[in-house]
């Protein structure tokens, strides 16, 4: 896709990853509705990008929230949606209370799909038009410590790859990416603890905006960032034993480091 010119909401741009992308996008000529909860932060990030661009501020777990998203995109006339706003939730699944496994769900899961729900119309009627599903190695690669993120994030997966197929005669693209650990305030210090102590990688926010930026430019179906954890994503997809195998060996790890309730 073309990305001069094109009209973008991007959600969850006041975050780590979300900064990053909106500099990124609007520095190759695309014109940003940015989206997230804060307004001091909404309103000094547009006023980095400059004229043209806009910003709405909306809790996209609430009704209210989604529809002043929506009703903001459509004003803008939109042509991109990018569901990037997200939680993280770093603990045993028997320690998590149901508030936290429900806000997982609401936010990395639930609000993208009604999001997008509530732009097809507006996509469908624009020439070209793409969606773009910030979801994580943890989708295909679910991991201890991890049950309810890793479910939201798999079933962001799932939604993106029927979706994708339903939208197959239609010139909206659906684009489900895959980054493996970020540098950014969403992982805890015990995740941070966690990553050193299985030497799991983490990658910069800018290194991971640019391969979304190139994801999005190619038009992409799926893209899993970093290796070796694509390899392990796509193990697990038909020999998950092997990975049981892998992850039983680190449990105690994983469980030193997890967070009581
Ligand atoms: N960091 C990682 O290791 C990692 C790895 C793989 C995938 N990802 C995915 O990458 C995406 C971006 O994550 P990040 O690392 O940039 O996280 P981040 O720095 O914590 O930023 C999260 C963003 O989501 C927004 N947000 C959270 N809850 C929201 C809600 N209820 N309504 C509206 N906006 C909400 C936040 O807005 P406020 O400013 O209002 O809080 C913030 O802008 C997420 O989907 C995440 O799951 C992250």
């Amino acid at each position: 896709m073309q990305l001069n010119n094109a009209r973008i909401l991007l959600t969850g741009a006041t975050g780590g990853l979300g900064q990053e992308l909106a500099q990124q996008l609007s520095a190759a000529g695309a014109k940003l509705l940015i989206a997230g909860r804060d307004t001091a932060r909404l309103t000094a990030l547009t006023a980095m990008l400059g004229s043209g661009h806009s910003n709405v501020r909306a809790d996209l777990t609430r009704p209210e929230g989604i529809a002043a998203a929506a009703g903001a995109a459509r004003d803008f006339g939109v042509n991109v949606l990018i569901n990037n706003a997200g939680i993280g939730g770093f603990g045993l699944f028997d320690q998590q209370d149901w508030s936290t496994v429900a806000d997982l769900l609401a936010t990395n899961l639930e609000a993208p799909m009604r999001l997008t729900q509530a732009l097809l119309p507006t996509l469908k009627a624009q020439p070209q038009a793409a969606i773009v599903n910030i979801g994580s190695t943890f989708g295909s690669l679910p991991f201890a410590g991890f049950a309810a993120y890793s479910a939201a994030k798999a079933g962001l997966r799932g939604f993106s790859q029927a979706l994708r197929r339903e939208l197959a005669d239609t010139q909206v693209a659906v684009i489900h990416l895959a980054p493996r650990a970020i540098d950014t305030t969403l992982n805890t210090e015990a995740v941070n603890a966690l990553n050193r102590a299985l030497n799991n990688n983490s990658d910069s926010t800018e290194t991971v905006a640019r391969q979304v930026v190139a994801a999005l430019r190619r038009g992409d179906g799926e893209h899993h960032f970093g290796f070796p954890e694509k390899l392990f994503a796509w193990i697990n997809g038909f020999a998950p034993s092997l990975i049981d195998r892998g992850l039983a060996s680190k449990l105690a790890v994983i469980k030193q480091h997890a967070p009581s309730r």
